[in-house]
């Protein structure tokens, strides 16, 4: 090891109780949370006790009924519409957190765009779309929130959504494909750099899911049984299939989990 690391942030103060998986006290920024696998995330986030900062993106409505669905269960949220790759945007994320919660503990960089085109149809614009939104955005936002997490001494949390194509390449997404292999080197360079520091840097990835994403499939009762049909468990994932591995990850249990991927994914990266 150099010599010039920081001391090591040591074991948390409360031993972890592998019985419990509470955020309680905590503070979450999810992104892309109107819809899909983020909406299930943030849901499940206020769930387990925490506070949590609801992004939209500009072309998406409030979720108001997320929102009044999270106040009846007598949790805590705030909507923020926000575009993740823009830098102001990004600020108003976090001031969101610290001004309604006044702090921030966890970040889930979920947003992200599929851009779909073949290599040979693809313009500039969809390449700077896609990174922007895939992988400049986590960055940054990534950047802003740990330099609060240190600065306030947190034991942070920062978990991106990934991909299974950020190592096996997909026909006709070659930028979303490039756009989350580089998520991937970034979870693992910040695990790197912020391990001492106490912040954890891991991401998710989910194989063939029933979201928006999946258009063809949600559209077509066909598409969908062939899509079922390629995962090894029978059946394309719901969001619902991956919140208690978002909450494990946010919470006190995961301490000694860093720059890790977990795929959450039916067995698809088996076939
Ligand atoms: N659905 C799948 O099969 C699948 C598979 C692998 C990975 N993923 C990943 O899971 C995550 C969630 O995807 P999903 O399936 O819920 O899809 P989705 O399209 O339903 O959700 C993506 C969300 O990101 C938001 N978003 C897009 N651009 C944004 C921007 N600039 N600023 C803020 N928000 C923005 C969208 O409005 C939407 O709410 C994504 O990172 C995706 O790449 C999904």
């Amino acid at each position: 090891m150099p010599p010039d690391l920081p001391p090591s942030a040591g074991p948390p103060a409360q031993p972890s109780d592998p019985a419990v998986h509470s955020l309680r006290g905590r503070c979450a920024i999810v992104t892309g949370a109107s819809r899909g696998i983020g909406r299930a995330i943030a849901l499940a986030y206020t769930r387990a006790g925490a506070q949590v900062v609801i992004n939209h993106a500009p072309d998406q409505a409030v979720p108001q009924d997320l929102l009044d669905l999270i106040a009846a269960e007598g949790g805590q949220a705030v909507a923020v519409q926000a575009d993740v790759g823009r830098s102001a945007d990004q600020e108003r994320l976090l001031a969101a957190a610290l001004t309604h919660f006044g702090r921030i503990d966890i970040l889930v960089n979920n947003a992200a765009i599929k851009g779909k085109a073949s290599f040979l149809e693809v313009t500039e614009a969809t390449w700077d779309e896609v990174m922007r939104t895939n992988l400049q955005g986590p960055y940054f936002l990534a950047q802003r929130v740990a330099r609060e997490m240190l600065r306030a001494g947190t034991r942070g949390r920062i978990i991106n959504l990934s991909s299974l194509h950020e190592s096996k390449p997909l026909r006709g997404s070659s930028v979303y494909s490039i756009s989350k292999s580089g998520l991937a080197m970034l979870t693992m360079t910040l695990a790197l750099e912020l391990a001492r520091q106490g912040i954890t840097v891991n991401s998710i990835l989910p194989g063939s899911y029933l979201t928006q994403m999946n258009l063809l499939a949600l559209n077509d009762p066909a598409r969908k049984a062939d899509a079922d049909n390629w995962v090894p468990v029978g059946r394309m994932g719901l969001p619902e299939d991956l919140v208690a591995t978002a909450v494990f990850l946010a919470g006190p249990n995961s301490d000694y989990i860093t720059g890790s991927c977990i795929r959450v994914d039916g067995g698809l990266s088996l076939v």
